[in-house]
């Protein structure tokens, strides 16, 4: 048996020619920050997921940590999300000064799980951070629930707002 087939891949990307093509197309270009390419993938991609607008960033963490900004994170807020993740989702939340408040995930999926948030929300909870693990989708349909109801039982809270990771 060879060596490569000894390894069994947890999370392999799938990447291939059409990806390949598109890098190539960029570099060729010129274009290797911003430009047409950006701008049509911003473009694309809000339309593909039914959103007003799109802004592409540097990578994840920038993302993660412009989303908490937009919500409203501060310093000593809280923000629900989980331990079992890659440590940018975490720092996302500290680079705002806000606390992370883990909640435990499922056995089966990885992923947060939802009976075990509302336990967690307290009056200084500002947001939820979930985290889509592994290509594995959370419980979206339970968590913006929890997400709905918790915002009533919180007075000043106008939303509670879930970020997807
Ligand atoms: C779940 C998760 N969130 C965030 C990140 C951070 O991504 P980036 O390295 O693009 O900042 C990673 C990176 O592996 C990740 O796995």
């Amino acid at each position: 048996m060879s060596k490569q087939m000894q390894n069994i891949p947890i999370a392999k990307p799938w990447l291939g020619e059409p990806e390949a093509e598109a890098a190539r197309r960029a570099i060729m270009s010129g274009w290797v920050t911003q430009g047409p390419e950006v701008a049509a993938f911003e473009q694309e991609f809000a339309a593909y997921v039914g959103a007003k607008y799109a802004c592409a960033v540097s990578n994840c963490t920038t993302a993660l940590h412009l989303a908490l900004l937009a919500v409203g994170v501060q310093p000593e807020d809280e923000v629900i999300t989980v331990s079992h993740s890659y440590i940018a989702t975490a720092n996302s939340i500290r680079y705002c000064g806000a606390i992370p408040v883990f909640v435990d995930i499922e056995p089966q999926t990885y992923n947060i799980n939802p009976i075990l948030i509302e336990d967690m929300i307290s009056d200084r909870t500002r947001a939820i951070l979930i985290v889509h693990q592994m290509g594995m989708p959370c419980d979206l349909k339970a968590i913006l629930a929890i997400a709905k109801r918790c915002c009533k039982q919180i007075a000043h809270r106008h939303n509670l707002p879930v970020i997807e990771d």
